[in-house]
């Protein structure tokens, strides 16, 4: 694994390679995918004990775009891993390399780990970063609308903090990119992301744009237990040294 990825590329080659491969990428999310569909490898990849040093060096082409820090870029192309669950991050690979979830972008640099183990392990990686503790926000104009549909439409699956569920696979969202949160609501409600869970697709029906970029500012200045946590773990972490801010 340690040599799959050329570790020289920059963002904008691997932004223009990504590009060129999304007409060969079509054709593997052609078949309609579900919710729930079980991805055999990430069953195995649950399974298995991680490698965070072999994580880290897989790792490193994900940082071209996801960063070193795997905050995000503030923009919000690329979400924040850092915090998130490693059933979440293994599911959403696992469906990303299966077509479960359409990402012509990272397409091409998702299929080149090497199976269930690597998977395992640079999810290993990622679990032991720590997550952003000043995150990218709107402009909080419309904080007391986002709170009240937030309490009425995502708590059940979310969390009163946006910590999601490691059993259920519901992701942590509270800290995560705000401009990220927008779009996949958008992309959730219009069908776009077919792994959505058809429940949450129900719940965002009947939102209006305002209505996302009310619950996406009151969700992105969410405070999760999993940002303490990893600061915590953060002093004992012997890899996060090669990490820089
Ligand atoms: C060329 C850029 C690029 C590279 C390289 C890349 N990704 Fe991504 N990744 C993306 C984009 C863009 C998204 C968001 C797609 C969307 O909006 O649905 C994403 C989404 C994800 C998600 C889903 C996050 C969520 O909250 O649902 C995970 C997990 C992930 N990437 C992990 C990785 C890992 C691990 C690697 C390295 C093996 C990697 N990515 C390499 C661009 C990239
Ligand atoms: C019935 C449970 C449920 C409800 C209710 C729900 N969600 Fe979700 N949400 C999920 C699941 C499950 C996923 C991951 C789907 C997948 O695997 O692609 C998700 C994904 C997301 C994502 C993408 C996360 C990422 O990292 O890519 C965002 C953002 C989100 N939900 C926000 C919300 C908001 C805001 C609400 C309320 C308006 C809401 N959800 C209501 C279950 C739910």
């Amino acid at each position: 694994m340690k040599n799959m990825f050329s570790k020289g590329l920059v963002v904008l080659s691997l932004m223009i390679f990504a590009g060129s491969a999304n007409v060969m990428a079509q054709s593997v999310f052609a078949e309609g995918a579900k919710w729930g569909s079980k991805v055999k490898e990430a069953l195995d990849a649950l399974e298995l004990k991680g490698d965070p040093e072999n994580g880290y060096d897989i790792y490193q082409v994900c940082a071209a775009c996801h960063l070193p820090t795997a905050w995000g870029d503030p923009a919000g192309t690329f979400p924040m891993l850092a915090g998130q669950h490693t059933s979440v991050l293994i599911k959403q690979i696992a469906d990303i390399r299966a077509g479960n979830r359409d990402n012509p972008t990272m397409y091409p640099f998702a299929i080149q780990i090497e199976g269930a183990q690597d998977l395992a392990d640079v999810v290993a990686y990622i679990a032991t970063l720590p997550m952003n503790p000043d995150p990218p926000t709107g402009d909080g104009k419309l904080l007391k609308r986002g709170e009240e549909l937030y309490k009425v439409n995502c708590v059940k699956c979310h969390k009163e903090t946006g910590e999601g569920s490691i059993k259920d696979s519901f992701p942590l969202i509270g800290g995560q990119v705000y401009d990220y949160i927008i779009r996949q609501l958008k992309w959730i409600r219009d069908g776009k992301r077919r792994n959505a869970n058809p429940d949450m697709v129900k719940q965002v029906n009947e939102f209006s744009d305002e209505d996302f970029i009310a619950v996406a500012d009151y969700v992105a200045r969410l405070k999760t237990p999993n940002h303490k946590r990893n600061l915590d773990e953060l002093k004992t972490n012997p890899i996060y040294k090669n990490v820089k801010h």
